[in-house]
């Protein structure tokens, strides 16, 4: 039997912390065993926020260092850019045409930034439609998100709906998976980690790094045991075996915190090691971007040869 399909849609967006590695990225590469992992990094959504190209490019590079890095094996994974498989934003259109105003005023992306008065790009109205082309093309079973994006999962159900029920059936409905929050990873103040809220880990820092953002954790205690360290190193080991040892070292703050500096350098120095060797050879690793676009490519335009025919713009034979 053949594997089930999962989709996953990655924001190059900049430096990844611990949050980010806990929420998302280590979700998707555990994956790659049990299913036929597609992990497309959406660098046409990204430009409605970035808007210059040296930030772009250099965007698309560390995201595709950080997922070599942290195990996404390019053999089991289909791991590509949207902007290499130009059926994305064709199929968009064809969406486009079969999906209202109204029915996307709904969108909560939408609602938020009207509320605060933005002017509001075409682009951003229309975000769903292609993030539900980047998933229809591919005929996933599953799609794992966060829960902020569980609505544009529905809309991609809809709109797989209305097409099928126009054209024929042509799309599968995808469910959506909700993954770990963020919110459940704490930062540094005890606050979801966050950019925003510089409380982050980094997660390829380097030792020195680690220690200055350990050493800087406010510890707010109850019973000697310093809240925001335990969160942390929460992550990286079980509460049976943690508490005890937090217990034992009740109000033992900087020593507590070494061990957490500990526990987070063996976790990260690996990954961190591993992301220095892929960044010494750029083309090799953008080699293998290059090259799971070509594998997304065949599947896409088979999907949308079968689209066209749908929809009757096929006329040659
Ligand atoms: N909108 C998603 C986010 O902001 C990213 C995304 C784009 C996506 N296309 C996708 C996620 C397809 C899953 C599937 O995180």
């Amino acid at each position: 039997m053949s594997k089930k399909i999962s989709l996953s849609g990655i924001q190059p967006s900049g430096k990844p912390h611990i949050g980010n590695y806990f929420a998302m990225m280590k979700q998707l590469v555990d994956q790659q065993e049990e299913y036929d992992v597609y992990a497309l990094i959406v660098d046409y959504h990204a430009m409605k926020s970035v808007k210059n190209p040296k930030v772009m490019k250099e965007n698309i590079i560390n995201v595709v260092l950080d997922y070599l890095a942290i195990g996404l094996d390019p053999e089991k994974v289909t791991f590509f850019k949207q902007s290499d498989v130009s059926e994305h934003t064709e199929l968009c259109w064809i969406f486009d045409t079969i999906t209202t105003m109204p029915y996307l005023m709904r969108a909560h992306a939408f609602k938020d930034a009207q509320a605060k008065n933005k002017e509001i790009d075409v682009g951003t109205f229309n975000y769903p439609v292609l993030m539900a082309a980047d998933i229809l093309l591919y005929n996933p079973d599953i799609i794992p998100v966060g829960a902020d994006q569980k609505q544009h999962v529905e809309i991609a159900r809809d709109i797989a709906e209305k097409f099928n029920n126009n054209f024929g059936q042509t799309f599968k409905l995808p469910e959506a998976v909700i993954m770990k929050d963020v919110a459940v990873v704490p930062g540094t103040d005890g606050r979801k980690m966050s950019k925003s809220y510089n409380n982050t880990i980094p997660l390829f820092s380097e030792y020195e790094e680690i220690k200055k953002i350990v050493m800087s954790i406010v510890t707010d205690s109850k019973e000697g045991i310093p809240k925001n360290v335990y969160a942390i190193h929460n992550l990286l080991r079980p509460a049976t075996e943690l508490l005890p040892l937090y217990e034992s070292k009740a109000g033992k703050y900087k020593e507590l915190k070494e061990l957490l500096i500990e526990d987070l350098e063996k976790f990260i120095a690996p990954l961190r090691e591993k992301r220095k060797e892929f960044a010494k050879d750029i083309p090799k690793a953008l080699a293998i971007l290059k090259t799971g676009g070509k594998k997304a490519k065949k599947i896409a335009s088979l999907k949308m040869n079968e689209v066209r025919e749908k929809i009757g713009v096929n006329v040659y034979e």
